[in-house]
């Protein structure tokens, strides 16, 4: 008889055979940031936080030590600052290019990541730039968006940025990051594409933590359709013929299965993107009582890394990394017991 039971005897067993194991390496912490001197919470995000600058340094600091190697920033922007051309996103004093400058001088070994989009610059609340036709129906701009998105990745890559992120799903806008970037000889900045990001309803928390929603519209003409899978297969193929180095899939826990088709067409690093919406649906369910918070965040994310990703954007980031750390030093602890 077959007894598959017999690789799951125990402990010890089970820690041989498992396919996939979770590590503090694997995480990439968004943090949110404003101009204010102090820290707002985030109502629909409860644990999450709008930083000021200076506490933002410092958390980003505690995510290193905990050995999360990289941070994503997302800055909410002052409403005087936005304009429908997002100049404010190129600004080599604007708020992200000091953060970048301020993170990368205390952490200098800490990857920082940049978001590349124009909605929280934008008076239009849209990644692109937005006009009105003759029928005066809003239209996305997308090759006038692409230029001000490479100012954005110029900006962002003057200030230090290691890697820079397209979020904002325009056609063609990973070629030409790249050649603007090669153009300034920043060769060596990465650009991590988010590839195939769908027009989806759990990005709800996050647009009202950076009062970033669109003022009219949605983004469906632009980000993807979530009934479609084939599609994922094209943007990635765009983007690996474009240049991007890593590619990205958002949101992650309710599209493992365009996870796993996106790891099996390219040979790039696959990154999955948790958002605020998974977080909070996570978060709520745990602070209700109903589940337990600890075994379902690290089951979640232990299915976004099984299905193909190596590295997942996640605001549970720090404290998935403190478990996993206690996990393996309890581990130890009980090892050193039962050998002696
Ligand atoms: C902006 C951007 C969004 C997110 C990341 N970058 C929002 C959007 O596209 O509307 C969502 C992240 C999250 O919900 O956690 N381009």
């Amino acid at each position: 008889m077959h007894r598959p039971r017999r690789n799951r005897q125990t402990p010890a067993i089970r820690a041989m055979v498992r396919e996939t194991t979770l590590a503090p390496a694997d995480f990439i912490l968004p943090l949110f940031l404003h101009e204010d001197a102090v820290d707002t919470p985030i109502a629909a995000m409860p644990g999450v936080t709008r930083w000021s600058l200076e506490n933002l340094v410092r958390e980003a600091g505690a995510a290193h030590a905990l050995g999360i190697p990289a941070v994503v920033l997302f800055p909410k922007i002052d409403e005087s600052l936005k304009s429908p051309q997002a100049r404010e996103a190129s600004n080599d004093n604007g708020l992200v290019p000091r953060a970048i400058r301020a993170i990368k001088a205390a952490h200098p070994t800490l990857c920082v990541i940049t978001d590349v989009a124009l909605d929280p610059y934008n008076s239009d609340g849209h990644d692109g730039i937005v006009r009105r036709n003759a029928r005066g129906e809003l239209t996305i701009l997308n090759d006038e968006t692409v230029d001000v998105l490479c100012q954005q990745a110029l900006c962002h890559a003057r200030a230090g940025a290691d890697i820079v992120a397209p979020s904002d799903m325009m056609d063609g806008r990973v070629a030409a990051i790249r050649d603007a970037l090669d153009a300034e000889d920043f060769t060596n900045v990465l650009i991590l594409s988010y590839t195939a990001k769908y027009a989806s309803a759990f990005y709800g928390p996050f647009r009202g933590a950076l009062d970033s929603m669109p003022k009219e519209g949605d983004k469906t003409t632009y980000q993807m359709d979530p009934a479609n899978s084939r599609e994922a297969v094209r943007e990635t193929l765009l983007d690996e013929a474009e240049g991007a180095d890593m590619l990205m899939v958002k949101p992650a826990g309710l599209y493992l299965d365009i996870i796993a088709k996106v790891r099996e067409t390219t040979t790039l690093p696959v990154a999955a993107y948790q958002v605020s919406g998974e977080y909070l649906m996570l978060k709520s369910a745990a602070a209700g009582g109903w589940l337990d918070e600890r075994a379902i965040v690290l089951e979640s994310l232990v299915a976004i890394k099984r299905a193909g990703a190596s590295m997942i954007l996640t605001y549970f980031a720090k404290e998935a990394a403190t478990w996993l750390i206690n996990e393996s030093t309890g581990e130890r602890a009980t090892h050193s017991i039962n050998s002696r």
